[in-house]
């Protein structure tokens, strides 16, 4: 069997990595239009892959060269495939109807026309990209225009993993979800993954059902985000422990004690978007309430990560202006170099229209990517700022914190837990303050060196000045 991957993104070549590692009898070839992001997944230097995540390393250089592949001929690898992975990006839509909302399927609808025109014989296209429901009838329609509707089947196959946990949550899924109408096709996918998948762990829907799983999975993931957020703002005033709700709460088995760690704000490349784009189709059906529903979560975020850079600016005495503020942490969760939504983005643009000076500490995320970020979000001269030193970038997190008025810590990488902050507050300026984003700070201790401590969802002490109701 040959498989085919077009897209070799975050999802697309981890997914594959997997598949090729754990199917020796399957040759998986992984196809980009971007040449240079295949020269890296062809990096012999295999710290030089694209797609940071602890163990993918190891999985690819087990595969690779002997059934996994990555090159940028797209055409040549849809004719010899027998199944075709479609893992383009499905960005929110930037332009026209449906703007800031709707998902743009420009690229899904591009590779659906590319394989409708230059596939021969019996093939099975698995929709891997997250997708509205219905995009599945949009590909069968191109295939139909060309007549091949007939011979190449369509399947919806959702990918659950997670940034950071990658290669564990492919290699030990919850479940595998292959939605689809035609049983052999299903069951062609559904053997590929029972080569490490156990059967019983392998559900079969409708398409229908499958492509709207994933949004809503993601809708209930980060509703329970901005849930335990919501409390946290409450927490903050009247003296309860956001992190001893949640054990109280996770402990009741309806609840469970996953995904309700309070935050500075959800990021990733999925939860907004894939949020804003179920709202747009619930009121494109006619279901205004569903869709603000739904909403309320994004908005709550956006207010978690405004309300976390109102708190430092208020803090450091209503003026961050050219105080030098040290960054701990720009990728929007840890143990991934990916930076999209990533809450550091704002809380960054918040304190840089306010003249702070940033010095940005993350082991994995780059200066470039850095500035790419907040030109995006309206940083125009976000170039010239890292030019005359306004924006930095440093390689340890004690530089990072010299003469600065404050550290915020905005990805929760394991090394800031042991940090040395009684040296962090030697070097900083008076009265050094901790805004802890991801309560990975101990706060009694950094208390006691002297630290001012302000953490997402505690109570603020009262030495600071801060009012204790
Ligand atoms: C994935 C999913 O596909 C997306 O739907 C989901 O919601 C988030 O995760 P991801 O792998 O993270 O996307 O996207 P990205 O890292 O941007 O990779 C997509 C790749 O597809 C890029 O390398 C891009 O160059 C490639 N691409 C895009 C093509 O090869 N051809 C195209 O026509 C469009
Ligand atoms: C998510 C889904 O978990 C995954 O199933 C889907 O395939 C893609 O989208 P991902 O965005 O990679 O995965 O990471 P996730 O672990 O879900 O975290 C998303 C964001 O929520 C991060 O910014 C994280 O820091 C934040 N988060 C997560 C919290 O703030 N608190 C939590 O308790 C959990």
């Amino acid at each position: 069997m040959k498989i085919t991957c077009i897209g070799a993104g975050y999802v697309g070549g981890p997914t594959m990595a997997m598949i090729a590692n754990r199917c020796p009898d399957i040759t998986v070839k992984v196809v980009d239009m971007n040449q240079a992001r295949i020269d890296a997944w062809n990096d012999p230097d295999l710290s030089q892959l694209p797609v940071f995540e602890p163990g993918l390393d190891e999985v690819v250089s087990e595969a690779r060269g002997r059934n996994l592949f990555f090159s940028t001929e797209v055409n040549e690898a849809i004719q010899e495939a027998d199944v075709i992975f479609i893992s383009v990006n499905t960005p929110t839509k930037t332009y026209g109807a449906g703007k800031g909302q709707a998902a743009d399927l420009k690229w899904v609808e591009k590779c659906a026309r590319q394989i409708a025109e230059v596939a021969d014989g019996e093939k099975i296209i698995v929709e891997k990209s997250t997708v509205p429901i219905r995009t599945a009838a949009m590909i069968k329609s191109v295939l139909n225009g060309v007549g091949k509707g007939e011979k190449i089947r369509v399947l919806s196959n959702p990918e659950f993993l997670a940034e950071g946990t990658a290669v564990s949550d492919l290699s030990n899924p919850d479940r595998v979800l292959i939605g689809g109408d035609d049983e052999d096709a299903i069951e062609t996918l559904a053997a590929v993954y029972a080569h490490w998948v156990p059967r019983e762990k392998i559900l079969k829907t409708n398409l229908w059902s499958s492509e709207l799983s994933k949004l809503t999975a993601n809708a209930f993931l980060a509703q329970r985000v901005s849930s335990i957020n919501s409390i946290s703002a409450l927490c903050e005033e009247t003296g309860a422990d956001i992190s001893e709700i949640a054990r109280a709460i996770g402990t009741d088995s309806r609840i469970g004690p996953k995904f309700l760690k309070a935050s500075v704000g959800f990021g990733g490349s999925c939860f907004q978007k894939d949020i804003l784009n179920l709202s747009y189709l619930c009121d494109y059906f006619g279901l205004p309430q569903v869709a603000q529903y739904w909403r309320s979560v994004i908005e709550l975020n956006d207010w978690q990560k405004r309300r976390f850079a109102e708190k430092i600016i208020r803090s450091l005495f209503n003026t961050v202006a050219e105080k030098k503020i040290a960054i701990f942490g720009f990728a929007f969760k840890k143990d991934t170099n990916d930076t999209r939504e990533s809450a550091a983005i704002y809380v960054c643009r918040d304190l840089l229209i306010e003249h702070a000076h940033l010095a940005i500490y993350d082991p994995q995320v780059s200066i470039e990517q850095i500035i790419s970020d907040l030109e995006y979000v309206g940083i125009d001269n976000a170039r010239e700022l890292v030019k005359s030193g306004v924006i930095t970038t440093v390689e340890d997190p004690l530089e990072a914190a010299d003469s600065a008025h404050a550290i915020a810590v905005l990805t929760e990488w394991d090394e800031f837990r042991s940090l040395d902050y009684d040296k962090m507050f030697e070097v900083m300026k008076k009265p050094a303050s901790i805004f802890d984003g991801r309560d990975i700070i101990d706060v009694t201790a950094t208390r006691r060196i002297g630290f001012d401590v302000y953490a997402i969802g505690k109570v603020e002490n009262e030495e600071a000045g801060w009012e204790v109701r």
